[in-house]
């Protein structure tokens, strides 16, 4: 079975094609084009800039990677008529299709197109839905719709088929930070999230704070790494917020006010300090990481997970790494499933492997987006 995957839930353009094979899943070839160089300004994502760029982006990537997979032929087909109809709302993305397919066509068959529905900022939800609408009529395919956090756990297809079960995932991403029970190939339960900002959002607010880059994670990380704890300069003591609440939830805004309050306190040569800032940055790591690590340690106790699964954008961090090997010493009879940055972060490969254990085929009717759509659904990996 090939499917053509779709991602663009937030602010990267994903197209794969995959490939499942006796049982064997992997990718023939993927595209995700950032939009970091535009969010840069404002730090962070806002929907409208991310459809419009989304808009762009798409016909670019699938160009890409349906030629370097040699599924792309030149010369046109007919185009269905409902195209139009269908892309009436992304105008721009509407004037590429007609261009790209005036010009080429796809000259291998594709079983299926799989789009990423929710959860996700709805207008950017919405130019990958209407788009594998049109992909769908346009190779008379059905459409398998994926839940973008389901998509976040099932990477771990394209290394193993089958793990142990329960397993726990922790998704920790700029838009999410959340543990999920995963009992069965069917059964997903949301058992922690956050009750404000997420992970990633928190490194990007507090680097905003400190006049690092964004994304923050990144900027935030390289700065910390600069700190060596033997010479601490300041006493800065930030909170752990939620950390000992007996659930499995997570909150960071205290923490992003904590560092401003913080930041606010210092004289101006203090906190335009390289040293502090430094400090600080390594200090905001400590508390996220540990705050993610004390979280996934006791869902792990207390569900009894054989199998822990890590996926976002948040997990290429090296702080959280290292937290996560040692905690590997802790429970060495745990299977760990950490995604390589190519998998970690949003793409449409995650996306193919999600489609690839799900039974589920839409018409191009009968698919829309859900900004808030919850894990759930129907799975099975039998084939
Ligand atoms: O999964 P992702 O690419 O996109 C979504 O948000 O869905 O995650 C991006 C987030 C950003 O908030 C970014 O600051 C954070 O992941 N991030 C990191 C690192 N690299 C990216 N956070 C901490 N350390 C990193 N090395
Ligand atoms: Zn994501």
């Amino acid at each position: 079975m090939i499917i053509l995957s779709i991602e663009t839930s937030c602010d990267d353009t994903g197209i794969s094609l995959v490939e499942k094979r006796k049982g064997v899943l992997k990718a023939l070839a993927s595209t995700v084009s950032s939009q970091d160089e535009i969010h840069k300004k404002w730090g962070g994502v806002y929907p409208s800039d991310a459809k419009r760029e989304h808009q762009k982006n798409i016909i670019p990537s699938l160009r890409k990677t349906l030629q370097s997979a040699g599924f792309l032929s030149k010369g046109s087909v007919p185009m269905p008529k409902q195209i139009p109809e269908i892309l009436s709302r992304e105008t721009i993305l509407l004037r590429e299709v007609k261009k790209f397919f005036a010009k080429y066509h796809v000259s291998k068959k594709i079983d299926a197109v799989a789009v990423t529905i929710g959860p996700g900022l709805e207008p950017c939800l919405w130019v990958g839905v209407n788009f594998a609408r049109a992909l769908s009529l346009y190779l008379n395919t059905p459409i398998i719709p994926v839940n973008h956090i389901k998509a976040h756990i099932l990477f771990f297809l394209f290394e193993k088929k089958k793990i142990d079960l329960p397993a726990i995932a922790l998704i920790a991403s700029g838009g999410h930070t959340e543990l999920v029970l995963m009992k069965s190939f069917s059964s997903y339960k949301l058992i922690g999230k956050t009750r404000d900002d997420a992970a990633g959002e928190c490194f990007d607010k507090t680097a905003r704070v400190l006049g690092l880059g964004y994304p923050g994670g990144p900027a935030i990380s390289s700065r910390a790494g600069r700190f060596n704890p033997q010479k601490s300069k300041f006493e800065i003591k930030l909170p752990r917020p939620m950390k000992h609440a007996k659930n499995y939830d997570f909150s960071f805004s205290g923490l992003k006010t904590a560092v401003l309050y913080d930041f606010l306190s210092r004289n101006k040569k203090t906190k335009n300090s390289a040293e502090y800032i430094s400090q600080m940055a390594y200090e905001v790591e400590e508390a996220v990481t540990d705050i993610l690590v004390f979280k996934l340690k006791k869902a792990t106790e207390e569900k009894g997970a054989k199998t822990l699964i890590l996926g976002g954008g948040v997990t290429a961090n090296k702080t959280l790494q290292e937290k996560i090997r040692r905690m590997k010493k802790d429970f060495p009879e745990i299977d760990f499933f950490v995604p390589s940055a190519g998998h970690a972060t949003d793409n449409a490969e995650i996306i193919g492997a999600a489609a690839s254990v799900d039974k589920t085929r839409k018409k191009h009717h009968e698919v829309r987006a859900n900004a808030n759509l919850k894990i759930y659904g129907s799975i099975n990996t039998d084939d």
